[in-house]
């Protein structure tokens, strides 16, 4: 069974630095130069940052909490309004979705990102647009799954190199 998808609390949030850090560090890994570094005490300040999106009427921080309890992945968006820079409607923004090792693949990336979809429809959103690293193809496989389509294709060119 998929873990249970609920908004978060405030008891989630060390749980939630811990995650939020470890996707950070992955996309350090998957391209160093366009992701920045994580900082020392990185979870301290996605547990810091989570926690005060989630009491914003327009942010949504939800976690997947498995049988025996245990906090074991989340999903952070945000509804934003129109953007001139990104040609973009006012839309639900996915930014964040993490779940654990062990507990991958057996539906809990599926549930979040559903619960996502649900809560901004609900909102009135029209649409969820998200980004996702060129090589996080495992990722993209379950966003393409699960009805987004590619849309924008960001490119990186290192001055330092030419
Ligand atoms: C991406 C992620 C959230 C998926 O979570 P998950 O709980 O494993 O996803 P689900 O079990 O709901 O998978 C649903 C479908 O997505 C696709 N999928 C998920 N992980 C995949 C993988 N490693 N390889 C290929 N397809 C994958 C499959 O179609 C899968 O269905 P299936 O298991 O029946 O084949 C998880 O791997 C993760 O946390 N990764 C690290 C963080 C990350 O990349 N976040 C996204 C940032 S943009």
């Amino acid at each position: 069974m998929p873990p249970r998808v609920r908004p978060s609390t405030p008891d989630d949030l060390p749980q939630l630095g811990r995650m939020g850090a470890q996707l950070m560090r992955l996309h350090h890994a998957l391209d160093p130069a366009r992701f920045m570094a994580p900082p020392a005490d990185v979870e301290a300040g996605y547990a810091s940052w989570l926690g005060a999106e989630a009491k914003k009427p327009k942010a949504l921080v939800l976690v997947a909490q498995a049988e025996d309890g245990a906090v074991v992945g989340y999903a952070y968006g945000r509804l934003e309004g129109r953007d001139w820079n990104a040609l973009r409607d006012p839309c639900g923004m996915l930014y964040d979705v993490w779940v654990d090792e062990p507990h991958r693949r057996s539906g809990a990336g599926q549930a979040l990102c559903e619960a996502v979809k649900a809560a901004f429809r609900e909102r009135g959103a029209p649409r969820v647009i998200l980004m996702s690293a060129a090589a996080n193809a495992p990722a993209q496989r379950l966003f393409a799954r699960l009805g987004w389509r590619p849309s924008m294709v960001e490119m990186t060119c290192e001055l330092a190199a030419e």
